[in-house]
């Protein structure tokens, strides 16, 4: 069956409700749950798709495929007890929807991760985990403290009741923090749960959160949990009226009009009875040309990227949204596991290079506001990247159709100026429609050419440089799990010979900033992929990228002020500067969550040891 595309309305996300803010303590606290259930991911006529999404416990109404936003303020602090509530109405837990690899360096919950070296081995391909989730949520762009940054070995399963004896509930790192936590604020900790403060002392930002589980966050984020954390206010923002609004609030009338609407594009595959399909080996399999990598007598279920052939924005497939002729502040999110996209607003869905049809401005990354607003034919964005936009329909005739389109690959993206196939224009090539209706609202936002966006304090001098790679290597180079498994994806450090010093999950801690420090860290990648490269605690400024043989280019114009997250390109040294300012234990990784989840992040180290 072919998915009829623009049926569904654009659904933009209401407000995650509180479960109350504390005056005496001026917190903001949220209960908020991950649950499995169906939504109307395809179009009404199609069946229903059961998916994970987060909600607020209490109010089952606000469970959805992405979650409803987390608004938040600068200097405001956000207390969030997140519940792993994948259980039937038995309180039995849920097994995965999606195929669990056991051959990586993962959560493993029967025997624990006891360790940072807990790689299982087999000597045969052994069946797929079938046991309870472990989950743990991770605030992406979130200047977090470690206890509260959802390390990938914090994981955590449902309290559940059936689940069997021997089983480790938790991961290595979750202990080393609940209880002194738990003193520290004066909270509990129910079993199935972890209750993360975040201190939101950071420029106002587009952040969002997702699942962060050690091998199986591509899994877990496929299934659902993922939704936006709006951060607002403090001198990093502009004056209200000043950009395109409103956004959703709480007690909105229904019928509300929204001019700043948050977009998460994710690319997604159904199989027939509405159930996501994400694939199971690396064989080819049919309808999805991947790149699977044939095995011979065995078969690992991880595969090195997946491109799937649907396109999803807000948790249902090719929306379409009535617009006003009038700007709009559209915050962009590259929510896909593996696909690179370049946007662009067009009047021909199809028509190839496509011309854009409005004008568009760039005026936030990861980070929050760019120095100045940077007008755009295209907009590149990356896994995990951001960008705030303003999208100006003024002048439309009514009635108008505009499309959202893609032209980046169904593949993996190379470097720049490496030739490739634009995506399929009849299916991932396209993402969503703007109908032009009347005009509601007079529009009263500064336009974009006019804006003075807020000042950037640039980070002092660095101290350190750190040579880091990104390789792609076969089990002749690492020892393989499985005979004829190679480990794909791996990152490292670069030895003054300039190779690559390959490194995994387990090994110890190479990166280990003092406290307070600011440091250069170069990314030599030396595979043949771009790779979107996220440090987590951070916000970085992007200082240059140099080919292998020739001199430095300077960032993109949309890459200036700070981000969380850099495409590294083939061939290339990406540079990046940062404060390193919370004590403790973090990670940095690439974003295409296949190669995450297999030994492309590692463990690093800010200041000593936190206990
Ligand atoms: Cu968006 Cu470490 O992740
Ligand atoms: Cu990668």
């Amino acid at each position: 069956t072919t998915i009829p595309k623009y049926v569904t309305d654009l659904v933009i996300p209401p407000v995650m409700p509180m479960a109350r803010h504390s005056q005496r303590h001026d917190i903001d606290t949220y209960v908020i749950g991950v649950r499995q259930f169906s939504q109307q991911v395809l179009p009404p006529t199609l069946p229903s798709t059961t998916v994970w999404g987060y909600g607020s416990l209490g109010d089952n109404n606000t469970f959805n495929y992405p979650s409803f936003t987390i608004e938040a303020r600068v200097d405001q602090p956000v207390r969030v007890t997140w519940v792993n509530d994948l259980v039937d109405d038995q309180g039995r837990f849920l097994p995965h929807l999606l195929t669990v690899d056991p051959t990586l360096h993962w959560a493993n919950p029967p025997g624990g991760n006891t360790g940072r070296d807990s790689r299982p081995t087999f000597t045969e391909t052994p069946p797929p985990y079938d046991g309870p989730v472990p989950i743990v949520t991770h605030l992406h762009g979130g200047h977090s403290t470690e206890e509260s940054d959802g390390y990938a070995e914090a994981w955590y399963l449902p309290c559940a009741n059936n689940i069997p004896p021997g089983f480790a509930t938790v991961g290595s790192f979750y202990n080393e923090f609940r209880e002194e936590f738990a003193d520290e604020h004066g909270l509990k900790w129910e079993p199935g749960t972890a209750t993360f403060q975040y201190a939101n002392r950071q420029r106002a930002a587009t952040l969002w959160f997702h699942d962060h589980t050690l091998g199986m966050t591509r899994l877990n984020v496929y299934a659902g949990p993922a939704g936006f954390y709006l951060l607002r206010g403090g001198e990093c923002d502009l004056p209200k009226g000043a950009l395109p609004g409103p956004a959703p609030a709480f007690g909105d009338p229904p019928g509300t009009r929204y001019h700043e609407i948050p977009l998460a594009i994710q690319d997604r595959s159904f199989n027939s009875d509405g159930s996501l399909f994400y694939p199971t080996s690396r064989e080819f399999f049919d309808g999805f040309p991947g790149p699977y990598i044939p095995t011979t007598d065995v078969s690992p279920y991880w595969n090195p990227e997946f491109f799937a052939n649907t396109m999803v924005v807000n948790g249902r497939t090719w929306p379409k949204l009535e617009v006003e002729p009038r700007r709009y502040r559209l915050r962009f999110l590259n929510g896909c596991n593996a696909r690179f996209l370049i946007l662009k607003i067009a009047d021909n869905p199809t028509a190839r290079p496509a011309q854009s049809a409005v004008p568009f401005w760039q005026i936030g990354n990861e980070g929050g506001f760019l120095p100045a607003p940077v007008q755009l034919e295209q907009l590149l964005l990356a896994n995990a990247e951001r960008a705030d936009v303003i999208v100006d329909f003024t002048g439309i005739p009514e009635g108008t159709e505009l499309y959202l389109i893609n032209e980046g690959p169904d593949a993996p993206f190379g470097g720049r100026g490496v030739p490739f196939d634009a995506a399929d224009p009849d299916t991932t090539g396209q993402v969503m429609k703007f109908v032009v209706g009347p005009l509601v609202s007079k529009d009263k936002s500064v336009p974009p050419d006019k804006l003075k966006l807020p000042k950037i304090r640039p980070l002092g001098s660095a101290s350190v440089t750190r040579r880091l790679s990104l390789n792609e290597v076969t089990s002749t180079n690492v020892p393989p799990v499985l005979p004829d498994t190679p480990v794909e994806t791996l990152l490292g450090t670069v030895d003054s010979a300039g190779n690559p010093v390959l490194l995994g999950w387990a090994d110890p801690v190479t990166e280990n900033p003092r406290l307070n420090a600011t440091e250069t860290w170069e990314l030599y990648n030396f595979t043949a992929d771009a790779h979107p490269i996220h440090i987590h605690e951070v916000a970085f400024e992007v200082v240059n990228r140099q080919p292998f043989n020739g001199p430095p280019v300077p960032p993109e114009s949309w890459e200036r002020g700070f981000k969380d997250t850099v495409i590294a390109y083939p061939g290339e040294i990406t540079r990046v500067k940062a404060t390193f300012d919370h004590p403790g234990r973090f990670v940095w990784h690439c974003h295409i969550v296949e190669h995450e989840d297999n030994e492309m992040m590692r463990p690093y180290q800010i200041g000593g040891r936190h206990k």
